[in-house]
């Protein structure tokens, strides 16, 4: 059933260029919270599926998928959240909640499960993202944003900065200085630095050249910073990670990385290059090494991050612009031209 109409902005074929779209929402369910939406970060997934780079995408597509906004109406079964609260929606708007994932508070990994956007909801209605000036969601699928933490630094938590911290989560109580390489220093790269550091890694930073070098070093507190076309450095730096977030979002050839890691040290492929990539078997058993993929986070994990975030007084890099801007946000990520993420001030673009 349609509920309240509104205006995104949404690209019509693969030229990706975006522009103002009025649909409807569906109706506000028992267990729905519908939200205004305040921010929503800019995220190179939306650009993955904005050119259909991963091959199922629906037209006219409005993304979106780092997204804060205000509940405007509750569901009359919703208990959790309030007219006025301040709240996020990730990646994800629905899965089965009966299979091992979702019993396990692993739902990003159900089979079942609903994407924010380009996807069919349970009712059969398509999914519209946060590029749009409001949205109805499934309350288990909506966390609550902390009350010191500023919306527009909040919104890129909610899948860049969970998508670093769910992998790593594992090293949060070791004992040893854990050796951590993040590869690829864009919205997810520097949150991985920043998450890294507050768990108290040692942080290497291997980029595609040096132009982020002092800013790494000194804004985002790195301890080290590697060009990886520098063979001189990548020399040096064998055998002394014990792990590599891998964020580049293209192809690329995982061997020049993984002679970086220690014996049993992983590599954690969250980039979403849309080609395979490349490595060779003697790289990985000479050292028992392990790859690994990891998709954002639960939504357990998407509060922790949250609540992490305000602990310990981290602050995300962003440049807020307006939705009039998106084209050019899209075209300055593809040019490597942004620290560390745009977010788009919805609320504030007067979009109805
Ligand atoms: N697994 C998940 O759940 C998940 C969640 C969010 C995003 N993602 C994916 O993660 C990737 C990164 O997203 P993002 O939003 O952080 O993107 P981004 O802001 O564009 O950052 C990507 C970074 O990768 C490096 N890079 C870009 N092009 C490169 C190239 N041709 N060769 C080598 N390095 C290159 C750049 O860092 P340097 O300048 O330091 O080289 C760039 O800043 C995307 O593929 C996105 O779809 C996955
Ligand atoms: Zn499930
Ligand atoms: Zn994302």
């Amino acid at each position: 059933m349609e509920g309240r109409k509104v205006t995104g902005w949404a690209a019509r074929d693969t030229s990706a260029i975006l522009s103002p779209y009025s649909f409807h929402l569906r109706k506000t369910g028992p267990e729905d919270v519908l939200f205004k939406v305040l921010y929503c970060g800019v995220d190179h997934s939306d650009l993955h599926q904005l050119k259909n780079e991963i091959h199922f995408t629906t037209y006219p597509l409005v993304a979106g998928h780092e997204v804060v906004g205000e509940v405007m109406e509750v569901g009359s079964e919703v208990k959790k959240f309030n007219i006025g609260d301040i709240v996020g929606v990730g990646c994800i708007v629905g899965s089965c909640g009966e299979c091992w994932c979702c019993k396990t508070n692993k739902e990003q990994y159900c089979s079942k499960m609903v994407f924010t956007y380009n996807a069919i909801n349970n009712d059969g209605s398509f999914t519209q993202g946060g590029f749009s000036s409001a949205m109805v969601v499934h309350q288990n699928y909506v966390v609550n944003i902390p009350e010191n933490l500023a919306p527009e630094q909040a919104a890129p938590l909610l899948c860049a900065g969970v998508t670093a911290f769910s992998p790593l989560k594992q090293f949060i109580n070791s004992e040893e200085v854990i050796r951590a390489g993040i590869l690829g220093l864009g919205g997810v790269g520097h949150l991985g630095v920043l998450i890294a550091k507050a768990m108290g890694h040692h942080v290497t930073v291997i980029s595609s050249s040096d132009k982020k070098k002092h800013e790494a070093l000194t804004d985002l507190g790195a301890d080290c910073f590697l060009v990886s076309s520098n063979h001189d450095e990548m020399e040096k730096s064998l055998n002394s990670l014990d792990y590599i977030l891998d964020t580049i979002p293209v192809s690329h050839q995982l061997q020049t990385y993984l002679p970086l890691l220690k014996v049993e040290g992983k590599i954690f492929i969250v980039g979403a290059a849309p080609e395979p990539l490349q490595f060779g078997a003697s790289g990985l058993i000479l050292g028992k090494k392990t790859i690994s993929g990891s998709f954002i986070g639960s939504i357990e994990e998407t509060q922790e991050i949250l609540d992490f975030w305000v602990e310990k007084g981290l602050k995300t890099m962003i440049e807020v612009v307006k939705m009039d801007y998106v084209n050019k946000a899209f075209e300055r990520m593809v040019k490597n031209d942004v620290r560390y993420r745009f977010v788009l001030d919805v609320a504030g673009s007067d979009l109805e």
